[in-house]
């Protein structure tokens, strides 16, 4: 409350002193607005819009209006649960994406069109189930990817087609059974591979990815583990430490396969081989599709149908001679017995007439049974 009569003095004196107020004011605003392009409202951005932070905001669709020199976009701990078809296309200088511990249950084909500059993409702990072939075909320069923690059945072949530049590929904790060597091959600067906690089946379908972690071991990559579920007697095994010949069975499915015209490449061949070459690799039913390495991948399968053929034929003979042997040691008993029965009543009906030499003869013959 001012006296009447002091206004205009002070007035006068607070004027000059509220317009310097007001500009500074205009003046921070405007240095601000021009360091921070508009950052999004529930996220917060580092001073120069690189990073922008919009983890754990509950958020159920992407932010709007992210600012297009975003390098590192964390949306972490949110729930989102879809994301648009190009919903990244206006921050092609992209270089870390960060959605884990989300609810995403599928992404579009499109979902990371656009991020030509992507280096690590993080989608652990969401609800994937299958992945699009095509959707990591745009990120040429992924390092890290991080799929753990999803409910992915199968990965599509061609998947990881894109990606030359991949290093580091975590697939733990999800429902895989199996894995296609051929989707993995194209990965030839992998140095880290996780794919614990998952079913493995460990066949035929899991050798050939065998043979390829083979070569990966071999180059330097690391895996964590590949433990067996199925079949039974293989549980608790790492598909590593399991023996090549436990698989020898799988020659004959590839053989019928690659007289069925089903070509399966060869796995890339290293001369430090795990397993020594076999110094009698037998007469080859058919031409081997991989030239590079035969002896690593066809196993003896002559010589395999040659001692099941052996085993039969002798199991068969065996069988046959105990069942004769068991026919005639019945019908010795059988005649016997009865023998016996006949002479008694013999003896009693003819007390009188004796018959020695009947009698005596038909003692030879039952001993000669017997
Ligand atoms: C991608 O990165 C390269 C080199 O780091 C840079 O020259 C290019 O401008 C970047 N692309 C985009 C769209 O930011
Ligand atoms: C996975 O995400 C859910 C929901 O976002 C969260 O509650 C859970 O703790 C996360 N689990 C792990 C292992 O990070």
């Amino acid at each position: 409350m001012l006296a009447p009569g002091s206004g205009p003095e002070l007035r006068t004196w607070f004027a000059p002193l509220w317009r310097q107020i007001s500009w500074l004011t205009c003046w921070i605003a405007l240095c601000t607005a021009e360091a921070l392009p508009a950052c999004p409202l529930p996220c917060t951005c580092d001073g120069h819009g690189l990073q922008v932070d919009c983890s754990g905001r509950g958020l159920t669709a992407l932010p709007p209006d992210l600012p297009a020199a975003t390098r590192t976009l964390l949306l972490l701990n949110n729930r989102l649960s879809f994301l648009p078809g190009g919903a990244f296309a206006s921050l092609s200088g992209l270089q870390r994406l960060d959605l884990s511990n989300n609810f995403l249950d599928g992404l579009p084909r499109t979902a990371f069109g656009e991020l030509a500059n992507l280096t690590e993409l993080q989608l652990r702990n969401n609800s994937l189930r299958a992945l699009d072939p095509e959707l990591l075909r745009p990120l040429p320069r992924l390092r890290h990817l991080d799929l753990s923690l999803n409910g992915l059945a199968r990965l599509p072949p061609g998947l990881f087609d894109g990606l030359p530049a991949l290093r580091s590929l975590f697939l733990r904790a999800n429902r895989l059974q199996s894995l296609d060597r051929r989707t993995f091959e194209p990965l030839a600067g992998l140095q880290l591979l996780q794919v614990g906690d998952n079913p493995w089946e460990c066949d035929c379908h899991l050798r050939d990815f065998k043979h390829w972690l083979e070569w990966f071991s071999y180059r330097g990559g690391r895996l964590d583990q590949l433990t067996c579920t199925l079949p039974k007697e293989l549980r608790g095994k790492d598909m590593r430490a399991v023996p090549m010949e436990m698989f020898n069975y799988c020659s004959q499915l590839d053989g019928q396969q690659s007289s069925a015209g089903l070509e399966v490449p060869g796995p890339p061949c290293t001369k430090a081989s795990p397993e020594p070459p076999k110094p009698k690799p037998g007469p080859e039913p058919e031409p081997e599709p991989s030239t590079a390495c035969p002896q690593k991948q066809r196993p003896r399968p002559v010589s395999v149908r040659r001692a099941i053929g052996t085993v039969i034929i002798a199991g068969v003979v065996c069988g046959v001679v105990c069942i004769m042997m068991v026919v005639a040691a019945a019908y010795g008993c059988i005649y016997a017995s009865l023998m016996a029965k006949y002479h008694r009543e013999l003896k009693k009906r003819q007390p009188l007439m004796g018959d020695p030499d009947g009698e005596h003869e038909d003692q030879k013959q039952i001993s000669s049974v017997a």
